[in-house]
């Protein structure tokens, strides 16, 4: 058994393609000055060729395997966290164990929207301490740009979303004292409308029609109640935080790093003032991102671990809320 897991690499990319507010708004009725002030967006990064979610995903991964100082062979599971995965199946990460050149190692995707990197890291994190894996490959990667609707209709929704991945490595932690100390996840389904993508839908026959993508609420495109989502949100990401460091027996005091996932400026500014956070202690890169979903935590880790903001010693707590609804926290000694 082993008794820690711990973050040994981290990766992450992003599109070479910037598109800012104004951008938008030679496409659809919107402006700079509307989404910055409501979620601190300023641009987001969308694909310019065609590629897939695990595209982006193989740099990653790539990158956080020579930041661990490991290969591809070191790796006996992979786990891939996307609600936009490259096709509808089979599991994205089927395809990234393939560009990465896995052998034939277990990989599956969790598709759990902006929770889905912290549910897949309690995942493998399980499946290692349970002696099931050595090392494990968790990657968060999407494509939101080929699926939002870029006009007037959808402005809600598109202006928020972006193309982007993150990666870590897990393994043993070297030192009992460090890596992940505990995760903490939920799901409430009977508010799965206030967010979702309906469409192409299982249920209905036949699955996506012409006119899923036409009319004025097109079930082909995500649609959101954002001040519903809202709402849940700035109650939740607290209450997930303080799960996680009552379960450690800690205290906001405690808490040196907070990265949350990047749905809103707004909502982190919020709960970061809840939390008593100095704004130092939160780490946002929404304004040059938007909201990336299942990627958003591992970039922003990646990027603090990098300029050092997570440091050896550090209490870094990482949490999310979205689509399902869902949320979920992850505490770890870095
Ligand atoms: N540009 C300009 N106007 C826009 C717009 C855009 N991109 N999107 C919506 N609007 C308009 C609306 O049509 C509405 O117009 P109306 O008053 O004429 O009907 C007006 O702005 C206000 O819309 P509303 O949805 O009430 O705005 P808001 O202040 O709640 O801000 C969000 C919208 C999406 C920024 C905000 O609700 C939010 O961030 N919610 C949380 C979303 C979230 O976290 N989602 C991801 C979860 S993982």
């Amino acid at each position: 058994m082993v008794e820690r897991t711990h973050i040994l690499g981290v990766g992450h990319a992003v599109p070479d393609n910037i598109v800012t507010n104004d951008d938008l708004s030679k496409v659809m009725d919107t402006s700079d000055e509307w989404v910055h002030q409501r979620t601190g967006i300023r641009q987001r990064r969308h694909i310019a060729a065609d590629c897939g979610a695990t595209d982006l995903g193989k740099i990653a991964a790539e990158q956080a395997l020579s930041c661990a100082g490991l290969t591809i062979a070191d790796i006996d599971l992979i786990v891939f966290a996307t609600l936009s995965p490259d096709i509808d199946w089979p599991a994205s990460a089927s395809l990234l164990a393939a560009k990465l050149g896995a052998s034939a190692i277990p990989a599956f995707d969790v598709k759990n929207q902006c929770s889905g990197f912290i549910y897949s890291l309690a995942s493998a994190d399980a499946l290692i301490r349970a002696g099931r894996a050595r090392h494990a490959l968790v990657v968060g990667g999407e494509i939101h740009s080929t699926g939002i609707d870029l006009t007037t209709r959808g402005r809600d929704v598109a202006v928020i979303f972006g193309d982007g991945a993150g990666a870590v490595v897990l393994g043993r932690s070297p030192d009992p004292q460090r890596g992940l100390l505990s995760t903490h996840l939920h799901a409430e389904g009977k508010f799965a409308e206030k967010l979702w993508l309906e469409g192409a839908a299982s249920r209905s026959r036949p699955r996506i029609r012409l006119e899923d993508l036409g009319g004025d609420d097109p079930v082909a495109f995500p649609r959101m109640q954002g001040r519903y989502v809202f709402k849940h949100a700035v109650t939740r990401f607290p209450e997930v935080i303080h799960e996680a460091l009552a379960a450690n027996g800690l205290t906001t005091a405690d808490l040196d790093v907070l990265i949350p996932h990047q749905a809103n400026l707004r909502i982190n500014e919020f709960v970061a003032g809840a939390l008593e956070l100095e704004p130092h202690q939160v780490v946002n890169n929404i304004d040059r991102y938007g909201n990336t979903t299942a990627a958003s935590i591992a970039i922003a880790l990646c990027e603090a671990v990098n300029d050092g903001r997570v440091a050896e010693g550090k209490l870094v707590c990482l949490a999310a809320f979205g689509a399902g609804f869902t949320w979920a926290s992850a505490l770890l000694r870095w």
